[in-house]
């Protein structure tokens, strides 16, 4: 099976989690389109969505599944999204589509964080995927030499403006053994907005597609 197939598998097991009657938090990226396109088939029987990305609720949009801002909703029970890296406990890398501020916010809102990846995102430490840092854009060189201060090499992603307005820096050389303490340090340093670890916000599901299945992972 090829990587887009595995996802595809993913994308389409966590169906089986949508509750009708309900808005669905949704992810950004390849793995989560094709949960969009899964979710398209239940259109008239969830209430909709809520969105973490422009390019998402333009998918959504466009299977007719109505999206609602998130200051509307008091809770949601899933957040479907993929992750470019997730180790045993859980804690993922995110950010490699540069959601990854809005992609916190709506999973922070949710009770149940599904994360939908391929095997090849499985990792014992996670940090061989450079780490995504949503940045202010005065805050760039700042923020950069504190990265490197950090041990990273930070790189700025030429070209790439959030839905935030905002640039990201990608951080390469990180060996993360403890996500939690990282995150919580980066998103201390004045001029970043987040972080693309989800360490603090884990997944409690995840759906890992396989040659021999999905393998369904809880924490
Ligand atoms: C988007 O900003 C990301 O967090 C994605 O969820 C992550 O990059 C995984 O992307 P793919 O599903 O495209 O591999």
């Amino acid at each position: 099976m090829t990587q887009d197939e595995l996802k595809k598998a993913v994308g389409w097991a966590a169906l089986d989690f949508v509750e009708p009657g309900t808005i669905v938090g949704v992810g950004t990226g390849s793995t989560a389109a094709h949960f969009i396109d899964a979710l398209g088939t239940m259109k008239g029987k969830i209430e909709g969505a809520v969105s973490s990305s422009e390019a998402s609720t333009e998918k959504l949009k466009a299977l007719g599944i109505p999206v609602f801002d998130l200051n509307d909703i008091d809770c949601l029970s899933i957040y479907v999204d993929g992750a470019d890296e997730i180790n045993t406990q859980m804690h993922m890398i995110k950010g490699g589509g540069a959601a990854l501020t809005r992609e916190k916010i709506v999973a922070a809102v949710a009770e149940t964080f599904i994360c939908i990846a391929d095997a090849s995102k499985q990792v014992d430490v996670l940090g061989k995927f450079p780490l995504p840092v949503e940045v202010i854009p005065m805050a760039r060189s700042y923020v950069a030499r504190q990265l490197v201060r950090l041990g990273g090499r930070p790189e700025y992603r030429q070209g790439v403006v959030t839905d935030n307005g905002n640039i990201i820096l990608d951080v390469w050389g990180l060996s993360i053994v403890d996500p939690l303490g990282l995150e919580e340090a980066l998103n201390a340093l004045p001029g970043v907005v987040t972080n693309g670890l989800f360490a603090a916000r884990a997944a409690d599901i995840a759906l890992i597609g396989t040659a021999d299945g999905v393998k369904i992972i809880k924490r």
